[in-house]
């Protein structure tokens, strides 16, 4: 496949969608930071699948890092990420500078209540402002490309959820795609984090999937909620994991869920494991999630 149109401004962005629109092609959005994997491959296809042509914007956004993460070791090479979405059929590639997103004088944000104060969103943990700093550069993105779909990973499942709820509360036109998480053989999602592992750190980040294997074997077995993250916890504590939160709630509010019976179940959990910080999560209740 040939190498992709590479967009530095807004401008730029504009001009080369320009000729899409005349022609009345679809448009498929898949935002990231980079440092490509399978997991945004995954993401990449099914844009392809869908529309008649596929924008990846390519942008480590500062506005979604906390004070102490990692924003200035985020892996990146750029060289490496243009050359797999030309091969993964994508036909441009927005790849900004931060000043070109976030001007001097920026002052807006976009954030979504309630959503994003949980898990994640938590202000002990990741706090409010990396959720805030997700919405807002998405809803630039949205407004930029104006895409008919716009393509996340259920890997974060709280990102999607956020960024859905968006969405339709701002009246955004673009659907909500939401694509399965992609796995290592050993049930580790993929994550650009990964890298930050050590060969000893990696062997025990798998404990992070077998204990929302565990969650929800026990619950499909007809157990309570706290019975079910127990289970979870025993093998998070034999792999030598401590959670930040090992939680059970309902996937479409992210209010708790009091029992497996009724809607569907988000099951995420977050922890430490070595130098990274890595999340993962599972539904109960609830084929893959498609769209
Ligand atoms: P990034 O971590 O680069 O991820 C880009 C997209 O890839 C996200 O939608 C994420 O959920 C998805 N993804 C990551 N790992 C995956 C996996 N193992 N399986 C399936 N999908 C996976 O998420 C972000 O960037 C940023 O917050 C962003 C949305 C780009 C805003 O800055």
């Amino acid at each position: 496949m040939s190498a992709p149109r590479v967009a530095r401004t807004k401008a730029e962005l504009r001009a080369l969608l320009a000729a899409a629109r005349d022609h009345g092609l679809t448009v498929g959005l898949v935002p990231t930071m980079g440092s490509l994997h399978d997991g945004h491959l995954s993401l990449l296809r099914a844009a392809r699948e869908r529309c008649d042509v596929v924008v990846m914007s390519l942008f480590v956004n500062p506005a979604q890092f906390g004070e102490g993460e990692d924003l200035d070791s985020y892996p990146s090479d750029e060289v490496r990420d243009l050359e797999v979405a030309g091969e993964s059929g994508v036909d441009i590639v927005f790849a900004p500078e931060v000043d070109e997103v976030y001007p001097a004088g920026f002052a807006t944000y976009v954030a979504v209540e309630g959503l994003a104060d949980v898990l994640d969103g938590d202000p002990a943990r990741r706090g409010a402002t990396h959720f805030r700093g997700v919405t807002t550069v998405v809803a630039k993105l949205l407004n930029l490309v104006a895409p008919d779909v716009a393509f996340f990973g259920q890997k974060d499942a709280q990102q999607a959820i956020v960024v859905r709820r968006m969405a339709r509360d701002l009246d955004f036109r673009s659907e909500i795609a939401v694509v399965p998480t992609v796995r290592e053989p050993d049930g580790l999602a993929l994550s650009s984090r990964n890298s930050y592992l050590t060969p000893d750190a990696r062997k025990r980040a798998s404990g992070l999937w077998l204990a929302l294997d565990a969650v929800r074997e026990t619950a499909l077995g007809g157990a309570s909620v706290d019975d079910a993250i127990a289970a979870g916890q025993r093998v998070l504590a034999e792999a030598g994991i401590e959670p930040e939160y090992l939680e059970a709630r309902h996937a479409d509010d992210l209010t708790p869920a009091e029992s497996f019976n009724g809607r569907p179940v988000l099951v995420a959990v977050a922890a430490r494991v070595g130098r990274a910080r890595l999340i993962d999560n599972v539904v109960v209740g609830d084929p893959a999630p498609t769209d």
